[in-house]
């Protein structure tokens, strides 16, 4: 790909976005007030905006190799944060999406530098459901399923966090898990059941800022 490419196509998206709204820029702008945090994988293939059907400035974005919530991070610690208590999101989205290099990566014994410490938290998701895992003999559904299995717990390290307990009790903010199936482009809602999640957690995740 010749890179000058981009900005040909950048300066085509100028023109078509001014053909319909000739003040867009002007209005993207004065500020931004998304409704949606996305959190979701760096995968090439699984964008944010266009697979939600959505424009700039509709949500706040966050992605890493294969949509981790990783209770020390501070990179998507800090997105949480702002995005919740200074953006006053309304829902947080945890996209996991099938054939993500990551998920199978964590399945596989190689040593990866570097990367070892990030999916040691796949790992971890494994171990905490191994029984369900290893009861799958089909190795496409096991990896599957651990796809799954890790957006409901990145979900649960979401609502781990103090600010985001304080604005579910608030104002009712809501945290979905998702995923993206890349064979067929749909965005599959896991419906993971939140209120029973929280319930049996609550006592010991629970932090009252008051
Ligand atoms: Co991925």
């Amino acid at each position: 790909m010749d890179i000058k490419k981009v900005f040909d196509n950048n300066r085509t998206w100028i023109e078509k976005q001014l053909t319909t709204d000739a003040a867009y820029f002007e209005n993207l702008a004065k500020g931004q007030t998304p409704e949606i945090l996305y959190i979701g994988c760096s995968d090439s293939r699984v964008t944010a905006e266009e697979l939600m059907g959505i424009s700039p400035g509709e949500a706040f974005v966050h992605r890493n190799i294969a949509n981790m919530v990783p209770n020390t991070d501070l990179n998507v610690m800090s997105v949480i944060n702002y995005a919740v208590s200074h953006l006053k999101v309304n829902h947080v989205v945890v996209c996991g999406h099938y054939n993500c290099g990551g998920v199978k990566a964590a399945m596989e014994q190689t040593d990866l530098g570097i990367l070892n410490p990030w999916l040691r938290n796949i790992r971890d998701v494994y171990r905490l459901h191994r029984k369900e895992l290893n009861d799958l003999t089909d190795d496409t559904e096991r990896y599957n399923r651990l796809v799954e299995l890790n957006v409901q717990e990145q979900c649960i390290n979401v609502i781990k966090t103090a600010e985001v307990q304080k604005a579910i009790s608030e104002r009712g903010l809501t945290v979905h898990g998702w995923i993206f199936d890349i064979h067929n482009g749909s965005l599959v809602d896991l419906k993971i059941d939140f209120e029973t999640v929280i319930k049996n957690i609550v006592d010991i995740y629970k932090i009252d800022s008051e």
